[in-house]
């Protein structure tokens, strides 16, 4: 890791004008974040307060740390992936925006680490997440500052679990509100957002027609429902697999065929995993998968693609393509693994759009509020975010896309809330 005098640690400086076109760019869809943004800068609610986020480093990123930053906030970033940090985004951040950034698009996993470390030497009081590595990292290498901080907030799924299962240990020092627990997060970043930037990422690195092809979706989930929904959309025959139940049934009904991922393995074109689990294509699917079959993950680490065992029984392996990895088995048999088995909308496209991202970091600065205000009183577990804040991201939202809704009479009020009032 080199950092800089200003310490950062970017790719070239001299991208920051192109980076700059880019935050702007996504600000004009972030009408919500945008209004945030003015409250917050004559109001100050995180004045002084030192954050640190580990976050991917984007263009719709940018635009929660400068949302952040008027509110008052002093600000280290690093990034959340090795291999989604737009360069020129970071370069724009540190040169722009005095905002102490380290993420650099392809870094090695040392590097990762480092930057991790480099966004803990801010001392951070409040911690901003997307997959807990910063707390994970703080928990473990630096405990000492662990009195430092107030509370923190966690952007999605996995993270989420990882932070319940330290709050269960009783090991969590401080509290976390569940950022992807809000509604207007995980019911349209998830869905709507990874849908359609998964597709996104898997075409950009293929250019495959979709239409006609076998698509296997891993986990129905928030995002495998907008991920499944979308590829029907565009002509796939989708077969979802799951272990839940009544996901499964789910996705029968939605439509879907529904089967073991021993069989769906025989027959798909593209398999796409989004389930935060792990192994869930391994050895006996690759054992049995077509020749160019495309093998593709979505969900947050890249454990869910066995690449171990992928690599062990492929007789060679070379790059075909800037994101596409080809895997030639002993029978001759090509496997194609996408993004190195990372976040495909992200190491093969842009990530969500920031119309979603509006809301889920509408969501985020909300919360930093929150806790700035709130931290006292808050214990050391996982919380979900408040429910006053999810409805005024809604109603924000809704209000920027122009659409007006009805509100109760008083009438509708009392009768929804007795109980004594029938046919
Ligand atoms: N790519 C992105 O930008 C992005 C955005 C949001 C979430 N995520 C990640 O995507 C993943 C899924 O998120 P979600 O919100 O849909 O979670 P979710 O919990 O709603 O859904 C996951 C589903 O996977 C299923 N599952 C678990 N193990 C499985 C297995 N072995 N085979 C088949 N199904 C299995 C679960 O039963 C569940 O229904 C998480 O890792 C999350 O962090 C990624």
């Amino acid at each position: 890791m080199k950092v800089s005098s200003k310490g950062n640690d970017v790719k070239d400086l001299q991208l920051a004008t192109q980076g700059q076109d880019l935050i702007e760019w996504a600000a004009r869809e972030m009408p919500v974040l945008s209004l945030i943004s003015k409250r917050f800068s004559s109001s100050q609610p995180l004045k002084g307060l030192r954050v640190a986020a580990c976050l991917h480093v984007t263009s719709e990123t940018a635009n929660l740390m400068l949302t952040l930053k008027a509110g008052g906030a002093d600000l280290a970033l690093c990034a959340s992936n090795p291999l989604s940090t737009n360069d020129a985004v970071a370069a724009a951040l540190a040169a722009n925006h005095n905002i102490k950034t380290y993420a650099i698009r392809g870094e090695d996993n040392d590097t990762y680490y480092e930057h991790i470390l480099a966004a803990l030497d801010h001392r951070p009081q409040v911690t901003m997440d997307d997959g807990a590595d910063l707390v994970s990292v703080l928990h473990k290498a630096r405990r000492e500052q662990l009195g430092d901080v107030i509370g923190g907030t966690e952007e999605t799924t996995t993270g989420v679990i990882r932070l319940r299962a330290m709050a269960e240990h009783g090991v969590l020092a401080y509290p976390i509100v569940a950022v992807n627990e809000a509604d207007t997060k995980h019911m349209f970043d998830n869905r709507y957002g990874t849908g359609q930037s998964t597709l996104d990422g898997i075409i950009r690195s293929t250019n495959v027609l979709l239409a006609g092809k076998t698509f296997v979706v891993a986990g129905y989930g928030w995002v495998g429902r907008g991920l499944a929904s979308r590829a029907k959309g565009h002509g796939a025959d989708v077969v979802v697999t799951e272990v839940d139940s009544v996901k499964a049934l789910e996705a029968a009904m939605d439509g879907f065929r529904v089967m073991k991922m021993n069989d769906a393995a025989k027959e798909g074109d593209i398999f796409v995993t989004v389930t935060g689990d792990v192994n869930v294509l391994d050895r006996e699917h690759f054992e049995v998968m077509k020749d160019g079959a495309i093998l593709a993950n979505s969900g947050h680490f890249n454990s869910e693609i066995n690449l171990k065992a992928l690599d062990d029984m492929a007789k060679s392996v070379r790059q075909v393509r800037p994101s596409v990895q080809e895997y030639k088995m002993a029978d001759g048999r090509r496997l194609h693994v996408l993004g190195e088995g990372r976040l495909i909308n992200l190491a093969g496209a842009e990530g969500h759009p920031a119309a979603v991202m509006d809301m889920s970091f509408a969501n985020q600065a909300l919360c930093a509020e929150y806790i700035a205000k709130n931290a006292k009183s808050l214990e050391k577990k996982v919380y979900d975010v408040p429910e006053e804040i999810d409805s005024e991201v809604a109603r924000l939202k809704l209000h920027a896309m122009g659409i007006r809704i009805d509100t109760l009479t008083e009438e509708q009020k009392k009768y929804l809330s007795s109980w004594e009032e029938g046919t």
